[in-house]
């Protein structure tokens, strides 16, 4: 049985704006934000190895990063992405089966784009994929979220206590994915960008696991801009727990 990590980097960062590289190669305290995130993987144990998929016209530039960073590291691999999410997750999954094949093994799949990820999570979250099947990473609303089914008046607002926001990693056992993602139509692969949604659709109980405000996503130059103050201020322990 192996544990893998899967780095999801096949995207371009369109809200972003106005870069000339995909965000996830965008630097904080001189380092890509993809490299922060590759080294929580890196010095996890509980992970024998790192597969990043990356935006196939981005391929030769992520190797570059992998020189620079990780030479001589046979924990780390590049494959290249998919067009969409999920198909750059079956990228990864695809290069895990040449590697090992197991019935049993898991993989840990988590945004290039959220740095802030603990330790803490990703032990978690082994541990429930292990348990469970699959799990995903959610911290409890805030805000009150509200629901409109046709993006003209709210259709719904659910109890606050029972809302949570979608983080990563989302973690399962990969013969499950497998079952799961061979199994969706074409309609169905259009609309469900979210891994856990694909397992929700068959049936399978996605559990969760406890993520923090501290995990954000780097989605718009306001969130570059946050992620840059919050890796100066280390002290906060966001690092280390
Ligand atoms: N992702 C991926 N493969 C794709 C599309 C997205 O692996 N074909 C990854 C992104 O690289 C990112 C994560 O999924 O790490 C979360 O997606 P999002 O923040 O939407 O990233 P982008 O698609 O790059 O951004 P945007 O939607 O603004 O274009």
């Amino acid at each position: 049985m192996m544990i893998f990590a899967g780095v999801l980097a096949g995207g371009t960062g369109t809200r972003m704006g106005n870069y000339t590289i995909p965000k996830q190669f965008l630097t904080i305290a001189d380092r890509p934000i993809i490299a922060h995130v590759i080294d929580k993987f890196i010095v996890h144990n509980g992970i024998d190895k790192v597969i990043v998929g990356v935006n196939a016209d981005w391929y030769q530039y992520m190797t570059d990063i992998q020189e620079k960073y990780y030479k001589g590291m046979d924990k780390l691999v590049v494959v290249p992405g998919g067009s969409d999410r999920n198909s750059t997750i079956n990228a990864i999954v695809a290069k895990t089966k040449e590697i090992s094949g197991s019935s049993e093994d898991i993989l840990v799949t988590h945004d290039a784009v959220r740095p802030f990820v603990t330790l803490k999570m990703i032990s978690e979250n082994i541990d429930a994929a292990k348990k469970y099947g699959v799990c995903d990473t959610v911290m409890p609303a805030t805000d009150t979220i509200v629901y409109s089914s046709n993006g003209e008046y709210i259709t719904d607002i659910p109890l606050r206590s029972s809302t949570y926001q979608g983080q990563t990693p989302q973690s399962f056992n990969i013969k499950l994915f497998e079952e799961v993602y061979s199994s969706m139509t074409e309609e169905e692969l259009k609309v469900v960008t979210d891994a856990c949604k694909m397992f929700m659709l068959r049936g399978h109980k996605v559990h969760l696991v406890e993520g923090s405000v501290s995990n954000m996503k780097i989605t718009y130059p306001y969130d570059y801009k946050i992620a840059q103050i919050m890796m100066e201020n280390p002290e906060d322990d966001m690092f280390t727990v």
